[in-house]
């Protein structure tokens, strides 16, 4: 049994609850879908279904493959228990193709492949825009030690390793993708989520955008998208 305690946080597309079990809480996954750092918020029909259930194939996905994440099981639609860890407030993403914001920074054409795929820290942060920030600001600041830092970069790119191969399995580009860690009995543990709200995916044919960039640029279809990507590696929902 697994009850909804106190709501510990809030954020812009989950709400996190205690349970009566201090080291463990319920996530749960809103339609709220918002981009530009929360400036454009939106409900989308069964977003939060859809992500709930994507999160938990990922997450079992990269467990069997040796990549520790908070994820203990599914409990609704819309709910997954979850370890409860001490977050580190830094996003670690990984690129393999250009697009969003390194075009931007850098003056890339989007859809340039990135050989080797690059590694950005960016400090999680709405009110200054997440800024990157590289490792000597996490050292600076504490934020994480050099063997955290060190452990992120290397769980990163084992998902990469896992879940690039899955995507293009599935006739798909995993373009990008946001990973969050956080402590969980003095280890470094994937948390937070991975669903199309935080990656880019790309139909590898036509380079269809079938991701949060749907919403982001307005194309439409922004749920269809997911669920074409879920139908593709094998998801029920
Ligand atoms: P970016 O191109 O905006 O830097 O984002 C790179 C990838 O990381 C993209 O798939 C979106 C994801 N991401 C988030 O989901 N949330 C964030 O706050 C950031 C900075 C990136
Ligand atoms: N997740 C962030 C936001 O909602 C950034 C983005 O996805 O554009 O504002």
């Amino acid at each position: 049994m697994t009850t909804k305690g106190k709501q510990l946080y809030a954020g812009k597309a989950k709400s996190v609850y205690e349970t009566e079990h201090p080291g463990q809480m319920i996530m749960l996954f809103r339609n709220d879908t918002s981009a530009f750092d929360g400036e454009r918020v939106e409900q989308l029909a069964r977003k939060g279904m859809v992500n709930n259930k994507f999160n938990a194939f990922i997450m079992q996905k990269l467990e069997q493959g040796g990549v520790p994440t908070h994820f203990i099981r599914l409990l609704s639609d819309q709910e997954s228990l979850v370890k409860r860890l001490d977050m580190i407030p830094i996003e670690c993403v990984v690129r393999n193709i250009a697009a969003g914001s390194i075009c931007r920074r850098l003056g890339i054409t989007e859809g340039l492949a990135l050989n080797p795929p690059t590694f950005e820290f960016f400090m999680k942060n709405d009110a200054l825009h997440d800024p990157m920030i590289n490792d000597s600001h996490i050292r600076a600041f504490g934020w994480a030690s050099e063997a955290e830092v060190a452990r992120m970069r290397e769980l990163t790119f084992k998902v990469n390793m896992l879940l690039k191969k899955m995507f293009l399995d599935a006739g798909l580009l995993l373009v990008d993708y946001k990973l969050e860690f956080g402590r969980y009995q003095g280890q470094v543990v994937l948390g937070d989520e991975f669903s199309p709200d935080g990656c880019r995916l790309w139909d590898a044919q036509t380079r269809k955008k079938l991701d949060k960039d749907r919403f982001r640029q307005n194309l439409g279809g922004v749920i269809e998208g997911y669920e074409e990507v879920a139908r593709r590696i094998g998801m029920e929902i």
